[in-house]
């Protein structure tokens, strides 16, 4: 009987490595997204009562800013802002590469007036998501200039939860330009876009920027598209910059990387073929692929919130 038991246990053993052999291998082929649904299905098969574990391979994570800020993220100035220059971003054209649900691409357009910034992310439903937190914030904004203008305007939650305007602006209409709002500032909504992308793949665009963001997005090209990818996505940044332009860089460190590898079998895999570890990258980024000077913001971050405690720099072109 043991023996029996024994024998039925490696059949399910066998097969289990069987599926995921399956959905790792299309992993490899780059189809991250499929294999990610495939494991969930295989795990959903094998235990149908057993709690899926949701697998990020990209570090996609939902409810990111909840876990790095906390509940009131939307609200709450994300602490990296602070250690950011105005110079970077007034004005300025900016691009956000990594942008999850866009809460600190809204928040620095807002703080810093920027001329534009666009974010990116590989994510779809992520880009959806800070589609929605820019309506969201360009409502609550009109609505609040809408009362310190002396409107009698007042922003109150509909059953949905979503904030409405309940009057309107004695002031509203009044300017002709659909760019700009009633006292002639610029929308947010026309600083800011959103846009889904594989920056890694992705063809250059014929636009540059003055400041380009990568934060806490290295290790997980890094980690799915390995040295190469890296290295590609380093040399893209610089080919988009302007002359003069700043690259924001918060990478993660390699003790972190063990933490994802097995996200995937791609991961995995690249993990252990990585050469260009995070200590390496100041050498390639100023020697290799060219920029100027590097300047090091990480101190200014101490003493801010727990899980901040990652180095900012600023690599000049
Ligand atoms: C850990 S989050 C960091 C979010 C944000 N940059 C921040 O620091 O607040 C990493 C983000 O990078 C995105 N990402 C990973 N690889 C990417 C790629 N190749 N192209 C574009 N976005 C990518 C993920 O979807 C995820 O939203």
């Amino acid at each position: 009987m043991a023996e029996i038991n024994e024998k039925k246990r490696n059949n399910r053993k066998q097969k289990r490595k069987q599926q995921d052999g399956e959905a790792d291998k299309e992993g490899r082929n780059g189809n991250n997204r499929e294999a990610t649904k495939r494991s969930v299905e295989t795990q959903a098969k094998s235990n149908p009562y057993k709690k899926i574990k949701k697998v990020f391979p990209y570090g996609n994570y939902r409810h990111y800013y909840g876990y790095r800020i906390g509940r009131d993220a939307e609200r709450e100035e994300d602490p990296r802002i602070r250690v950011l220059k105005k110079e970077w971003f007034e004005g300025k054209d900016c691009l956000d590469i990594g942008c999850n649900s866009g809460i600190i691409t809204i928040q620095i357009a807002k703080k810093y007036n920027c001329g534009s910034i666009l974010g990116i992310d590989i994510d779809s439903g992520l880009v959806q998501e800070a589609i929605w937190h820019l309506r969201k914030f360009v409502k609550t904004e009109s609505a609040e200039k809408k009362n310190t203008n002396g409107s009698n305007v007042k922003v109150v939650q509909d059953v949905n939860g979503s904030e409405e305007c309940a009057t309107k602006s004695s002031n509203e209409g009044s300017s002709n330009n659909p760019n700009h709002n009633s006292s002639g500032e610029r929308n947010l909504s026309d600083i800011v876009s959103f846009r889904e992308e594989n920056f890694v793949w992705s063809q250059l665009p014929d636009k540059q920027y003055d400041t380009v963001l990568c934060l806490s997005v290295t290790k997980w090209i890094h980690l799915n598209w390995g040295d190469d990818g890296l290295i590609t996505a380093f040399s893209k940044i610089w080919r988009l910059l302007r002359p003069g332009g700043v690259f924001v860089l918060e990478p993660q460190p390699w003790n972190s990387y063990e933490k994802n590898r097995k996200v995937s079998e791609t991961t995995a895999s690249n993990y252990h073929d990585i050469k260009y570890r995070p200590d390496s990258f100041r050498e390639i980024l100023l020697d290799k692929i060219g920029f100027r000077k590097v300047e090091d913001l990480t101190s200014e971050l101490s003493g801010t919130k727990a899980g901040f405690d990652r180095p900012i720099l600023a690599y000049y072109k």
